[in-house]
């Protein structure tokens, strides 16, 4: 069951405003500019062809604005030159405007342009990676393969919430036949641990910073007949935890994903996207079949959120200092109980997708 993602709608929608704008205006401006420059006062072009030429420039952008509504699948290309085209139109524009007396209409169509470089850019980026949005919000096709309906859950959890999160996943998948064996990954540098010092906090967002890599013991795995792996990871610095895709570095770790459903969890503060992405990005280069992605957030608002989590770290305890700090630290009891329907849906997911280990077995088979 796939849903089509609000954002997406709107961008695409976004394209057909500027499509109807640029063709409509363009053909509009061309038949009745004497009559509309004459009413807001607007000198009359100084060469009639330039503009003309100018006018059907900005159509063609429309046109390309059109395509990409009724093609999405081959729209990048066509954003990348939208991009590009509005983008030039509004520089130009704006340039003349500052440093030749251009009259401020011409502007309003250089500021409409200069959105649309974003729109557009927002739009690429968005089609680049429509599988991250479409995976946050379903649960996709698993392998067509014979059920164990046994589950590997790999996490890391420093202040406990994602070891919340991956008991109530634990808890779900349960209720509907799964059994979970749960892999805490075992960071072998004293930095990654809970209480730290502020020295370790720096040194945990420096090393995120220029992404070193964590030393981790191996992972001690007891079955091979999982049909499910869940992996889990702490966000730091907009990023998943070192150890976490330390998991992911070491090559005898594969085996542990490949030709497997699996399911990236994000734990944040507030900004779990790009490391959803991160574990997404990992599991799929590790072979496996990614089902879902989810990312969790702490109760409250910013930047009350951000100051609790401080608190927290500092005085290790929830609610203190009280009136700045929030009651609760981390996920709210409604966050858990949804976590537990979504292992439960998890279990239950269709399993309709081919095999495809087996396929490239067969292709590497046929292979002259
Ligand atoms: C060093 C450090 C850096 C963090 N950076 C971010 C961040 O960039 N964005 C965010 O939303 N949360 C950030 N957080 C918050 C954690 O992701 C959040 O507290 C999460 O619930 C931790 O999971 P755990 O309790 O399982 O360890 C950071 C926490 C720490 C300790």
């Amino acid at each position: 069951m796939r849903r089509i993602p609000a954002a997406g709608l709107i961008l695409r929608y976004l394209c057909l405003l500027t499509a109807l704008a640029n063709i409509g205006g363009n053909i509009g401006l061309q038949l009745g500019y004497p009559l509309l420059f004459n009413w807001l006062g607007v000198p009359p072009p100084v060469d009639a062809r330039l503009f003309a030429i100018e006018s059907a420039l900005s159509f063609s952008m429309g046109v390309v604005a059109l395509l990409i509504f009724f093609d999405t699948a081959r729209a990048i290309p066509l954003l990348q030159i939208g991009a590009l085209g509005k983008g030039a139109y509004a520089i130009v524009t704006s340039w003349h405007w500052a440093l030749h007396g251009l009259h401020w209409f011409y502007l309003v169509f250089a500021v409409w342009d200069a959105v649309f470089v974003v729109i557009f850019i927002l739009y690429w980026i968005y089609l680049e990676s429509r599988d991250l949005t479409e995976l946050q919000q379903s649960i996709f096709d698993g392998i067509d393969r014979p059920r164990t309906n046994r589950a590997l859950i790999i996490g890391f959890s420093l202040t406990d919430n994602g070891r919340k999160v991956i008991h109530q996943l634990e808890a779900g998948l349960r209720n509907r036949g799964y059994q979970s064996d749960v892999i805490w990954v075992v960071a072998q540098e004293s930095i990654f641990r809970f209480p730290m010092s502020l020295m370790d906090f720096v040194r945990i967002i420096l090393r995120a910073f220029l992404r070193r890599p964590a030393k981790i013991a191996p992972l001690r795995v007891p079955r091979d007949d999982y049909d499910l792996v869940v992996v889990e990871s702490p966000t730091w610095l907009l990023s998943m935890g070192a150890p976490v895709e330390a998991v992911f570095l070491d090559p005898a770790n594969r085996r542990l994903f490949e030709g497997r459903d699996a399911v990236a969890l994000a734990m944040s503060r507030g900004a779990y996207q790009r490391t959803a992405a991160m574990i997404v990005r990992w599991l799929e280069r590790s072979g496996a079949n990614v089902v879902a992605a989810r990312g969790y957030t702490h109760v409250g608002r910013e930047p009350r959120r951000l100051m609790s989590l401080w608190f927290y770290l500092i005085f290790r305890k929830p609610g203190f200092p009280p009136g700045l700090a929030e009651p609760h630290y981390g996920v709210s009891q409604d966050t858990l109980d949804a976590i537990a329907n979504f292992g439960e849906d998890l279990a239950e997911r269709s399993r309709t997708r081919p095999h495809w280990t087996l396929l490239k077995a067969l292709g590497a088979a046929l292979a002259p």
